[in-house]
This record gives C-alpha cells, structure tokens and sequence, in this order.
C-alpha cells in the first residue's frame, strides 16, 4: 500500500529557532520513516518582506544546512527548495482564480503582517494561503505537520483544496489533515518575553545554532515575576512559558522539581532559568555541531537541493498535468 503523503516548508527567513524546531521539525523527523515526505524552504513565501538576494540565498543554505542537521534525512525524504519547483507556482496562479478578496483580508496572519509592515502590504501578502496550499496540494498531501501559528494557514488549504474538487467534479486533490505527534493539538512554543510564541519577527527566539553563552544570556534576561504569594497559585504566563520550555527540553524529575518549588512559594527563578539554559544547550549542541560542519559543505548541500527538486517535480508535474485537463486546457498543437 502507498505511504500516507506529507508536505511542509519552513520560510527561510533567519536561522531555525526552538519553536521552528518543536512545532514543526522535530515532526519531520518522525514522520519520514512512515510517510512519503516532502519538505521544503519556502523562499517565494520569503519575498514578502523584501530580503536582498544576498540575504535570501543565505537564508536558503541555513534552512537547508539546518534541515540536515536535526536530521531530515535525504535518503528517505524529498528535501528541496521551492523555486526550484515552478509548477507550484502555475498551481499557484490557477487556484488564485478561486480565491476571494474577503476569506483573504480576514486571515489573522495577514491582518498581523498589514500591522507589522503597513509600507510593504503586498498582494504576496494577501495570496500568502494560496501559494501555501498549492504547495501543499501539488503533492496530494495527506498530512501537514506545522504549528499552531498555521493553524488558520492549513484550513484555508483544506477550503481550496475542497472547493477545486467541487467546482471542477473531480476527487484530485485529498483534503489535507494537519498532523500532530501523539494525536494532540498542535504546539506553540512561547517566546522568552512573556509573550505567547516563539517567533523570528517577534525578537525572542533562542536559534538551533545559537552558542551557549548566547543561550544562558538570553534564558537569564526572560521575563519573570516578584514570585508566588500563594500556595499552588496558577502561574502567570510569562511563568509558565518558562516551564512549558522545560516540559520540553528538561527531565520530568527536573520539571517536578521546580514546579514543587513554585507550588510551596520557594521558588527563585535564577536556579530555574540556570537549569533552563544547561538543558536547551545539552538538547541544542549536537545540532548545533552538525549545522557548522554542513553548513560548510558545498558539494553536499548542492547534491541534496538537485535531487530533491528532480524528485518534487516528478510529483508537481503529475499532479499539474492532470489539473490542467480538469481545468479544460486543451493542448491545440
Ligand atoms: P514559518 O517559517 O513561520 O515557520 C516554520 C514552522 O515552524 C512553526 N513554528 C512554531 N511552532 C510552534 N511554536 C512556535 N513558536 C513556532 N514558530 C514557528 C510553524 O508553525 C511552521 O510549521 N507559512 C509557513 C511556511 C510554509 C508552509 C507551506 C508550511 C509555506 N508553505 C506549506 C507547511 C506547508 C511559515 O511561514 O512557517
């Protein structure tokens, strides 16, 4: 029986960071020993904000260089970059002719970026969930491993994917599910600010090749409180973004241990954010090593992003192929 398909894509837009890391690649790694993968960086995505070509092609070999470094492995998943497959964006075109101005303006991550960047709100910007779900759906993917920031991203894919199907009768694309180790809802990892997500635009991130001393410097400087007052309070949330770190790279007996000593009102946050750090940097230094010595190889990343972009396009053009007849292009020579 064919493996379930998957397909996800990170912009890239800086280095890999913790919430890049838990929300979205750590299940890439799990899922292409079972699935038929295809995970890519998403470099037209990055036009948005305007990197100079300088800045994108680096960005690009970081991604790339990082992806191997967690562990994605060449071997058992298409990796590749997404300018390299242009049927994504003819996909791209056709599937904007069935987009409507109102779904659009409403997504919340473009009402964020007409915030953030109100000089630069691009038509890029408002048919982001386009181009998104033709990368999605030019493989037929089944499954999209991403984080919660996605979240709005993935049902606008399912809505187009859904409504392509219907307008046109046809069973082409499958209706992509997105997938979550464990069956659980998707994760957001919090930023070190007290705020709710770990983001590259939001300034707080701790990146996958960031070196110790960066890491304790940052982990030291998160936002905290005066202490609980009360025994078992709840925790406020710049509070328990910093246990929802450590539920993630610290041992249980280690999680228990401070939550303990939050719950008799003993805590002092300093011991707590030391162990915090040591534990971000023994989680992060193995892949930390491994991205400075890939980074370097020229030959290999060449040689992953060639043989990616020819297994991705084997799938892309399949898939146009028969979109394009379903549409009514007719060849007439
Ligand atoms: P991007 O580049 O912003 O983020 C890449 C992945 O990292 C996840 N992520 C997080 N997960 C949990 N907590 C966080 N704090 C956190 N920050 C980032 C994101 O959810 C994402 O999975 N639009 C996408 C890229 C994309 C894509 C696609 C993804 C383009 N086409 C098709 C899947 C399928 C984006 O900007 O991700």
């Amino acid at each position: 029986m064919n493996k379930p398909t998957v397909v996800s894509g990170i912009r890239p837009t800086g280095f890999l960071h913790l919430g890049n890391y838990f929300g979205a690649v750590q299940n890439f790694i799990k899922m292409q020993n079972d699935f038929s993968c295809y995970f890519f960086i998403a470099d037209i995505h990055s036009l948005t904000t305007h990197p100079t070509p300088g800045n994108l092609q680096a960005g690009v070999r970081q991604v790339l260089a990082e992806y191997l470094a967690c562990g994605i492995d060449p071997e058992k998943a298409t990796i590749f970059i997404q300018s390299d497959v242009p049927e994504v964006s003819e996909l791209y075109a056709f599937l904007n002719m069935n987009a409507y101005l109102g779904e659009l303006e409403r997504t919340t991550s473009f009402k964020d970026k007409a915030r953030q960047q109100p000089d630069n709100v691009n038509a890029g910007l408002l048919t982001y969930p386009v181009l998104m779900a033709a990368d999605i759906i030019i493989h037929k993917a089944d499954f999209v491993p991403v984080g919660k920031d996605q979240e709005q991203n993935l049902e606008m894919a399912r809505k187009f994917a859904k409504r392509f199907n219907r307008m046109y009768k046809t069973e082409v694309f499958p209706i992509p599910r997105p997938f979550t180790a464990g069956g659980g809802d998707m994760i957001k990892i919090p930023g070190l600010d007290g705020s709710g997500k770990m983001g590259k635009s939001e300034g707080n991130a701790i990146n996958l090749v960031e070196d110790p001393k960066s890491i304790r410097k940052k982990v030291m400087r998160a936002v905290t409180d005066s202490g609980p007052t009360e025994m078992n309070q709840k925790k406020p949330e710049a509070i328990q973004n910093l246990f929802t770190l450590m539920d993630i790279v610290s041992t249980p007996d280690t999680v228990a241990h401070f939550d303990e000593l939050y719950n008799k009102c003993e805590i002092r946050y300093g011991d707590l954010k030391k162990q915090l750090a040591e534990d971000i940097i023994a989680y992060t230094t193995p892949i930390r090593e491994r991205i400075l010595e890939i980074h370097g190889d020229d030959a290999y990343l060449a040689k992953v992003a060639k043989t990616g972009a020819e297994k991705a396009r084997e799938s892309a053009i399949k898939t146009l192929q028969e979109v394009k007849e379903v549409i009514g292009f007719k060849k007439l020579f």
